[in-house]
């Protein structure tokens, strides 16, 4: 799989240094390296422009990486409503949302996801494009309240489906969300609701789109 993804990215990712200036930030602020690869993040711009989605809500912010290839996606015309749960992750984030010029397309809500997920819904927002890429424990609730919150047609995209490749590896060390993701993948690929395939690019990306 890493030999699959090497091979993908010297092909089709071209140096970026805004994204570059991302990481390193990420870096300086000793925050983990733990942002979607070069390649998930162009796929993240080019779903979100193929969709014409407008109004987009990441759950998981980390140093703002996947939040510019989402704004990207949806240009000058587009809203980000990003969740995460470290109030100086969000604030590292927005500083580099700023320096890519989507400053004030972006709405950090800072704490629990699951929290700000339940005041979104109460206020009735509706959303056209999801990511999911937090706490893998809760992608099932995030996955549940994504729908309740979703235009018709939307388009849910979720991150390390693949575990590292342990979810299909019986023989490698499994991670501490493993069997979690076994569980939570089979859920998606039956679920009434979603029409989705999963990618096998970076750590894996379910692509799903909402049928309602
Ligand atoms: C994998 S990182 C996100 C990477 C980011 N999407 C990117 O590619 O640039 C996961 C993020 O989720 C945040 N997180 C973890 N648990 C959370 C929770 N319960 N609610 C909101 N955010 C959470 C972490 O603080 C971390 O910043």
């Amino acid at each position: 799989m890493k030999k699959v993804n090497q091979y993908i990215d010297s092909l089709f990712h071209n140096s970026d240094p805004l994204l570059e200036e991302v990481l390193a930030s990420i870096q300086e602020n000793g925050m983990p390296s733990i942002s979607v690869s070069p390649s998930s993040g162009k796929l993240l711009t080019m779903l979100v422009s193929i969709s014409k989605a407008k109004s987009v809500l990441e759950i998981g912010a980390l140093g703002g990486y996947s939040g510019i290839c989402l704004a990207r996606g949806f240009g000058e015309t587009g809203q980000l409503t990003s969740l995460e749960l470290e109030e100086k992750y969000a604030k590292v984030a927005h500083q580099n949302l700023s320096n890519a010029g989507f400053g004030d397309q972006v709405t950090y809500i800072t704490g629990p996801a699951l929290q700000s997920l339940e005041q979104l819904e109460k206020e009735n927002k509706r959303f056209d494009f999801f990511f999911i890429d937090a706490d893998k424990e809760n992608y099932e609730n995030y996955l549940t309240y994504c729908l309740k919150v979703a235009e018709p047609d939307a388009v849910v995209v979720m991150d390390n489906v693949l575990a590292g490749g342990t979810v299909l590896d019986t023989d490698t060390q499994p991670k501490r969300y493993t069997a979690f993701m076994r569980e939570f993948n089979e859920m998606v690929a039956n679920h009434p609701q979603l029409e989705s395939l999963l990618i096998p690019i970076g750590d894996g990306l379910t692509v799903a789109r909402v049928k309602k």
